[in-house]
């Protein structure tokens, strides 16, 4: 790959969704779950991300990690499809903590970094289980560093979130690219300055009137070609 455009000095990664299959652990789990685990997998993650967001928005009092949130939303959708535990909780809760890379994303990450790319993740997960995920998932020596929400006790998208690439690598925001698979934070980085970067892996609808303005991919094996035109 040629290097990365002039404009671009660092390029930062939104973790769960988009480097990180969050619907892996009910995939490796589907025999206990049933058939309908694509829509509990949808419901969890639903759930942990609107924990997410009312906490951010009821106040810093209410405030809670999103390891916590994760627990949360599994709770209640344990009650929803009435799921008996019998260890599953517990298994499910594991294999979230190692939630595997989608399959292109270590070789384009080594491609960012063999031309010289900075690269970062930006993620409302807590830092360990954040540690753990990038380990488990073989990408930690591809980082330079991983940026969690707790730095600043708000979830995405509050702006102060995407302030913490901007401080760690002292480049203004408009110099970085900011790669999502969830639309909202790809608005959210958008709107914060970044050069944002959609990744719709299964033709899901524009949302925030993004497509035509910010690039979509497919996956991201296309990433750093699209950094270096
Ligand atoms: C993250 C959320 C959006 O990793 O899943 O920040």
């Amino acid at each position: 790959m040629a290097a990365p455009a002039p404009s671009i000095g660092a390029c930062i990664f939104d973790a769960y969704g988009t480097l990180l299959n969050v619907h892996a652990p009910m995939a490796a789990l589907a025999g206990r779950i049933g058939e309908n685990w694509p829509q509990v997998s949808a419901d969890w993650r639903m759930k942990q991300l609107e924990y997410s967001w009312v906490r951010s928005l009821t106040g810093p009092g209410e405030h809670q990690d999103f390891w916590r949130c994760t627990q949360d939303a599994l709770d209640w959708v344990f009650a929803r499809h009435a799921l008996s535990d019998d260890g599953l909780r517990a298994a499910l809760l594991n294999a979230y903590r190692a939630c595997p890379a989608y399959p292109e994303a270590p070789a384009m990450l080594r491609a960012l970094r063999e031309a010289g790319m900075a690269i970062a993740i930006l993620s409302n997960g807590e830092p360990v289980m954040l540690a753990a995920a990038v380990e488990a998932a073989g990408i930690a020596g591809l980082l330079d560093d991983v940026l969690s929400v707790e730095a600043v006790g708000v979830f995405k998208p509050h702006p102060s979130v995407y302030r913490l690439a901007e401080r760690r690598f002292g480049l203004h925001a408009s110099m970085m690219a900011f790669v999502s698979a969830n639309p909202w934070d790809t608005q959210a980085a958008l709107a914060y300055g970044y050069q944002a970067i959609r990744v719709n892996r299964d033709g899901a609808p524009d949302e925030y009137n993004l497509r035509g303005v910010v690039p979509e991919l497919a996956d991201l094996a296309g990433l750093p070609e699209l950094l270096a035109a």
